[in-house]
C-alpha cells in the first residue's frame, strides 16, 4: 500500500470518448510525482479524480488504503483534509473580496478545524515566504507570484498529506517560476507532491517520479532521471525534444 493508489481508472465525460484508460500508479508518502503529457492528454481530468470533485467510471484511487467514495460526505471531509490543490491561474483562483487572512483561513473554516487559526494561518504564510503584513491585504495589492504563493498556503494550511498542483507555475514568468517550483520542492519535504505540466523542464527540476500521459494512458513511469535520460516511448522522446528545459543550475 502507498500514500495514493490509482488502480485501473477509466474515465470519459457523458457519452464522450474515453479521456482516460486504464490508469494506474501509485505514490509512496514523501515522494514527488510529475505528470505530464500534451494538451487534452487528460491531465487536469486525472486531477479532478485524484481530488474527488468527479468518480471514475471503472478503477479506484485510495489514499492510505482508503478507496475514494464521492457520495460519503464525511469520508470527503476527511479526504480534502489531506488532499488538497493549486491550480494555474493565481488571478481566477483567489475570491478578490476577500482578504489574505479569510482566504488562507478558508479551508480551516470549511474543513471545521479545531485549533488556533490565527496560528495556523501565521504559520502557512511564513512557509510560503510572505511576511505578516500580507495578511490584512487583498488579492488585487499582490504580483501573481505572490498570489501563487497566497494559494499555496491556503492549500498547505489544513496540513494535508498530499498537495496537487496544476500547471501551478504556467501562468508565472521565468523567474517567478523558479521560485515557486524551488518553494513547491521545499514543501515536499513535508508532503507529498503531485505536480501536472505539460513543462517537462519544470517537472525534470521538482519531481523524483514522472507519469507520461498520453491520450489517456500512461505511456512511460518511473525515477524521472532515468525516464528523462532514456525515454524508451516515443511520445515521451518527442514530448522532450518540443520542450525548453530549465536553465542550468536552476533545477
Ligand atoms: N468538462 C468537460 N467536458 C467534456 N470534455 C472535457 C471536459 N474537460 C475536458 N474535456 C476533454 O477531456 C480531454 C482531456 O482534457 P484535460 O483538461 O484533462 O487535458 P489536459 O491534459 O489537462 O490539457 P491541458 O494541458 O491543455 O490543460 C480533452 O479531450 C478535453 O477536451
Ligand atoms: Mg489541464
Amino acid at each position: 500500500m502507498s500514500l495514493l493508489d490509482v488502480n485501473g481508472v477509466d474515465f470519459s465525460y457523458g457519452r464522450g470518448k474515453p479521456v482516460l484508460q486504464q490508469v494506474s500508479f501509485a505514490v509512496e508518502a514523501g515522494a514527488s510525482l510529475g505528470i505530464v503529457g500534451e494538451s487534452g492528454s487528460g491531465k487536469t481530468t486525472l486531477l479532478r479524480l485524484l481530488l474527488g470533485l468527479t468518480r471514475p467510471d471503472a478503477g479506484t484511487i485510495a489514499l492510505n488504503g482508503a478507496a475514494i467514495d464521492t457520495r460519503d460526505s464525511s469520508f470527503m471531509r476527511g479526504y480534502r483534509r489531506q488532499v488538497q490543490a493549486v491550480f494555474q491561474d493565481p488571478y481566477s483562483s483567489l475570491d478578490p473580496r476577500q482578504s489574505v487572512f479569510d482566504i488562507i483561513a478558508e479551508p480551516l473554516r470549511s474543513l471545521r478545524i479545531a485549533g488556533d487559526h490565527v496560528a495556523l494561518v501565521a504559520g502557512a504564510l511564513d512557509a510560503v515566504g510572505l511576511d505578516a503584513t500580507s495578511l490584512r491585504r487583498y488579492p488585487h495589492q499582490f504580483s501573481g507570484g505572490q498570489r501563487q504563493r497566497i494559494a499555496i498556503a491556503r492549500a498547505i494550511v489544513a496540513r494535508p498529506q498530499v498537495l496537487l498542483a496544476d500547471e501551478a507555475v504556467s501562468a508565472l514568468d521565468l523567474t517567478t517560476r523558479v521560485r515557486i517550483v524551488a518553494l513547491l520542492q521545499a514543501l515536499s519535504k513535508d508532503m507529498t507532491l503531485v505536480f501536472v505540466s505539460h513543462d517537462l523542464g519544470v517537472v525534470a527540476a521538482a519531481c523524483r517520479d514522472i507519469v507520461v500521459l498520453e491520450r489517456g494512458r500512461i505511456v512511460e513511469s518511473g525515477r524521472t532521471r532515468d525516464v528523462l535520460a532514456r525515454p524508451k516511448h516515443p511520445y515521451t522522446q518527442a514530448l522532450l525534444a518540443s520542450v525548453p528545459r530549465m536553465p542550468e543550475g536552476l533545477s
